[in-house]
């Protein structure tokens, strides 16, 4: 799938001079994620998994705090892992700006969720955002390597779009949405952005321009690409993983699901 579509291609072929490009996740494109991805939606989801299977949390794809923070604050010992050490320093600096005195529930580290290596096990594993959709392995092996990180009785938890095949091979383009809102510095921004979604490559990209009026500074520029995948597939890789069972919540109108696979106390060959 082509990186950039519709209006974004046309910004870089008309006026290149005035774009910087940069990878999402890092550097410049870190702030862009917070204005961009503010809701949280699927935090009751996962505190409800924390009350019944117990603490401490691994936050999988932590990014820079939007659910690591607020888990904290409700009193559960969190350990975040991300592959951006930018998304993991603006986690810091977002803890030092509304949370000091939670930092010392909060563990970091560096690493990819697909190579953990962690000294301890957790009441409940979860990744949120969607963020599943990074993976790019087999989801039965990614659930079977996280299954040695949850206790027994614990769980892994997470949320994800149901994007089955469609039966068309044209890709499906978005709105084009813009928004707006203030940066660090108190400055308006607009941002926009615009998902493309290719039902053929099991693809979806995610282009996204962020533009400050009044300065000199050049249009911050950025996509992102991810897999998509429906849920029946989901289902399938947990049954037939270690895990052995799904349990599956239909929210926001039944396109987004919260699945929760719970490691039983006592292994079930036993
Ligand atoms: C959509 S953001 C989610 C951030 C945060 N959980 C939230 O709810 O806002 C996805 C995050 O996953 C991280 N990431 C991508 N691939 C990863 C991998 N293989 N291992 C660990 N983190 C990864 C990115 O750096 C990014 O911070």
């Amino acid at each position: 799938m082509n990186q950039y579509f519709g209006f974004f291609a046309d910004l870089i072929k008309e006026a290149p001079a005035s774009i910087e490009e940069q990878e999402f996740y890092y550097g410049d494109t870190v702030e862009l994620y917070d204005q961009i991805c503010r809701g949280d939606n699927e935090l009751p989801f996962f505190l409800q998994a924390i009350a019944l299977h117990g603490g401490p949390v691994l936050d999988l794809c932590c990014g820079s705090g939007r659910l690591t923070i607020p888990l904290a604050r409700h009193g559960t010992e969190v350990t975040g892992v991300d592959l951006s050490p930018d998304m993991l320093a603006k986690l810091e600096s977002n803890l030092r700006q509304k949370s000091r005195r939670l930092a010392d529930r909060i563990k970091l580290y560096c690493q990819d969720m697909t190579k953990l290596d962690l000294p301890e096990q957790y009441g409940v594993v979860l990744i949120g955002a969607t963020s599943i959709r990074l993976l790019q392995g087999d989801f039965c092996d990614f659930f079977n390597s996280l299954y040695d990180y949850v206790r027994p009785g614990g769980c892994l938890c997470f949320d994800m779009e149901d994007l089955p095949d469609g039966n068309t091979d044209i890709p499906k383009t978005g709105e084009l949405i813009a928004a707006s809102a203030a940066d660090q510095e108190g400055r308006l921004s607009i941002l926009l952005f615009q998902r493309k979604i290719d039902a053929l490559q099991r693809q979806a990209c995610v282009n996204m321009a962020k533009i400050l009026p009044g300065t000199t500074k050049k249009v911050l520029l950025t996509s992102t690409q991810y897999r998509t995948f429906g849920l029946d597939e989901i289902k399938a890789a947990a049954l037939s993983s270690r895990f052995g069972n799904i349990e599956t919540t239909a929210y926001n109108g039944s396109q987004e699901y919260f699945c929760k696979l719970v490691k039983q106390e006592v292994p079930a060959s036993c």
